[in-house]
């Protein structure tokens, strides 16, 4: 075990790293855990004070509510007033796995864990060191994604540390997390499903065991917009950010790989240095800019799981504009599109 400016950075040949990490949650402490999907920062979901420090020590607005993350579906009945029958087809089929269940809530689940709503978000992480934490601590634990507020979600503990060593506890290094991107969210609240944001499980994959299932106007609002002058104000917010400033350039292959050419060379020109993250298609055809493979356009799978830690890699390599290339909106395209649109504020290029 390491000790990183007062942060203990466990690994998984430390043999005590799961029980001195439950022992910290269980005294109110703060733990950043590998799941499947990103690293979470996680705390007793039922500690108001616990919880606090959470949003603290990611600068997180207190109105953004929290996932909470159980080891077994026998844990929800103590947390939510009701569990309807969906529950029960998603969690067969999802559980373990990367998506979340947004249902009302019980009075024993502080109001600071869910952003001041009636509802909780719920779901059961498909990664071993996430469960045998739950598992041992037996705790519901909140975990957002475990970076500061507004930047990439962080990928491998390397991350957490950059954003969160000094601030928190303890991490548990358990290496990559394997889909990259966040789980997917869908309230269960109202009598229609809706997908609040697309994640790890894809929407097509919801509607094979929902049926029909609707999606969030703000979710859709951001897959038809042109530019962001067209969204509502409350989606302009810091997202996923690098520090560099970042432009999606979305449409055909080929003619995306002739649009961030030019402007690559148009910024070069002007003297910024310029990022490129390319699909793997079009990764040979640029010869100026940083370039950054992200994967095969026809292994989305590929792509998120690379898409968070090549963002944050342009922190190191001074850039000043990142370029990327834009993918399908289906399947886990959904997923990746919406994380890249937010990364660029919405400065869209369609061609
Ligand atoms: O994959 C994940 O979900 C990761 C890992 C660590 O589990 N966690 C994560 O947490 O992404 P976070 O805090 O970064 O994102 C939580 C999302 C936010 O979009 C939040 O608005 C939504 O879940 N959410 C939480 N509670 C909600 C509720 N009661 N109603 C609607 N949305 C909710
Ligand atoms: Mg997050």
């Amino acid at each position: 075990m390491e000790v990183i400016k007062g942060t203990r950075l466990f690994n998984l040949d430390d043999r005590n790293a799961i029980s001195e990490c439950s022992s910290i949650l269980t005294d109110g402490g703060l733990v950043a855990f590998p799941t499947e999907t990103v690293y979470g920062l996680g705390a007793n979901a039922l500690d108001a004070e616990a919880v606090n420090k959470i949003f603290t020590a990611k600068g997180r607005p207190a109105d953004n509510p929290l996932i909470v993350h159980i080891a077994s579906l026998s844990q929800l009945d103590k947390l939510v007033l009701k569990v309807p029958n969906q529950v029960k087809l998603l969690s067969d089929r999802f559980w373990p796995g990367p998506l979340t269940l947004v249902l009302k809530k019980k009075e024993i689940v502080p109001d600071i864990t869910t952003g001041g709503l009636d509802t909780i978000a719920v779901r059961l992480p498909d990664h071993k060191v996430a469960l045998d934490l739950l598992n041992r601590c037996q705790l519901p634990v909140a975990a957002p994604s475990a970076n500061l507020s507004g930047r990439p979600s962080p990928t491998l503990a390397q991350h957490v540390v950059t954003d969160l060593g000094g601030r928190i506890e303890a991490i548990i290094d358990g290496g990559q997390t394997g889909v990259g991107v966040e789980s997917t969210v869908i309230s269960l609240v109202e009598d229609r499903p809706t997908l609040l944001r697309p994640g790890g499980i894809t929407y097509q994959e919801l509607t094979e065991v929902l049926g029909e299932v609707d999606i969030d106007s703000a979710v859709k609002a951001e897959l038809e917009s042109e530019n962001k002058s067209a969204l509502a104000p409350g989606m302009k917010y810091k997202h996923y950010s690098p520090e560099a400033d970042v432009i999606l350039v979305e449409g055909e292959a080929e003619r995306i790989a002739h649009k961030i050419t030019k402007l690559a060379d148009e910024y070069l020109a002007e003297g910024y240095q310029v990022g490129i993250m390319a699909t793997e298609e079009n990764s040979n055809f640029y010869t100026a800019g940083q370039v950054q493979v992200m994967g095969s356009r026809d292994k989305l799978s590929v792509i998120s799981a690379n898409l968070f830690r090549l963002l944050r890699s342009f922190d190191d390599s001074g850039v000043d504009i990142i370029l990327i290339e834009g993918v399908s909106n289906q399947g886990l395209g959904l997923a990746i599109m919406n994380r890249l649109r937010k990364a660029a504020g919405y400065q869209v290029i369609r061609v």
